[in-house]
């Protein structure tokens, strides 16, 4: 039998090449070692976006779009909606009762938002609760393991210890110990060299127009010490050189040897990466293209997702409910 996977996304927006290098390439290659079941956490994004909602039902579809045209198969993984398997619900509300509060509450990406996150009010309930329920999605399947980013370790060390709490709360063993699987790239910098994300406003979407991928590029930050055209350039403190690596990995030899003797200026090297990327990106976005065409497909296979995500968890929260006397 292939061991478990869950892992989740959250649908607050476009994916970008964040998502695509960090996070789908690494789904890629595990929905062929593994039984994989990925999940759009639209309940997650909720959290964090109740209050302006619109955007949710039409990134849940685009998030699956991006997936599916990135390589994310169908045939090979379990795709589907977090808020279509209302078994998450179930566990949750179980693990919310026996999660003593000060877990939680010291829990440092808790924190960490509340104190970053000032132009929502994410100071709710609800959102206090964040990690439980993706204590209950990684759990409900019985997850022998997760891929998750590093930024999610505090949150896979609380779904062990809420399960071992439950297991041992109730003398059984239902649960197992999820391990964590850390991507093997590094994490792709944004345009400015921060982490990509969409709240810095330094990413290139999977969906990126060329026009647009090629003004993003001639705005990326390089090699600070670089400041004439005449200087010698350093590419190992150039974010420009590490996307070659990625985007245009049998050019990022010369390239770096050219740089080093400024024989190639910075907007030329930006040019070239460019249009690296409009070709990477362009099977991707082909696809999505045609995904596009036909929304009512992509619904139709979440709902065979759905079917198969919950002949898994409705298993399970009935062994659970037998065992605290529901
Ligand atoms: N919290 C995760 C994130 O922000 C998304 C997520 C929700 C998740 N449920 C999950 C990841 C379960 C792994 C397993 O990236
Ligand atoms: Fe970076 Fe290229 Fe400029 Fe060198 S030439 S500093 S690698 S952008």
């Amino acid at each position: 039998m292939r061991k478990r996977i869950l892992s989740g996304m959250r649908p607050t927006g476009p994916l970008h090449l964040g998502h695509l290098i960090g996070v789908l390439e690494n789904w890629k290659k595990l929905q062929k070692e593994y039984d994989c079941f990925f999940m759009v956490a639209d309940w997650h994004a909720l959290m964090s976006e109740y209050e302006k909602p619109k955007a949710l039902r039409e990134n849940i579809i685009d998030n699956a779009i991006d997936w599916l045209a990135s390589g994310i198969s169908p045939k090979d993984s379990t795709i589907f909606v977090q808020s279509h398997v209302k078994e998450h619900l179930d566990l949750h509300m179980i693990f919310s009762i026996i999660t003593p509060l000060g877990w939680l509450e010291r829990c440092p990406t808790y924190k960490e938002q509340l104190r970053e996150i000032t132009n929502r009010n994410i100071s709710t309930y609800g959102f206090l609760g964040y990690p439980v329920l993706q204590a209950a999605d990684i759990l409900l399947y019985k997850a022998n393991a997760v891929p998750v980013g590093e930024d999610q370790l505090p949150h896979l060390e609380l779904a062990r210890e809420i399960g071992r709490r439950f297991n041992s709360l109730y003398g059984e063993d239902v649960f197992p110990e999820a391990k964590a699987i850390l991507a093997e790239n590094d994490r792709l910098a944004g345009l400015d060299g921060r982490k990509m994300s969409k709240s810095y406003n330094n990413t290139i979407a999977i969906s990126e127009r060329p026009e647009d991928i090629r003004k993003k590029v001639q705005s990326m930050f390089t090699d600070p010490k670089r400041v004439l055209r005449a200087d010698a350039g350093h590419p190992e403190n150039c974010n420009v050189h590490k996307y070659y690596g990625i985007f245009a990995p049998c050019r990022k030899k010369e390239v770096e040897e050219a740089c080093r003797q400024a024989k190639i200026g910075c907007a030329e090297c930006k040019k070239e990466l460019a249009e690296a990327l409009v070709n990477f990106l362009s099977p991707i976005q082909e696809k999505r293209n045609e995904l596009l065409q036909d929304k009512k497909r992509i619904i139709e296979m979440l709902e065979q997702g759905r079917i198969k995500a919950q002949a898994v968890a409705s298993k399970t929260i009935s062994q659970a409910k037998a065992l605290i006397g529901l």
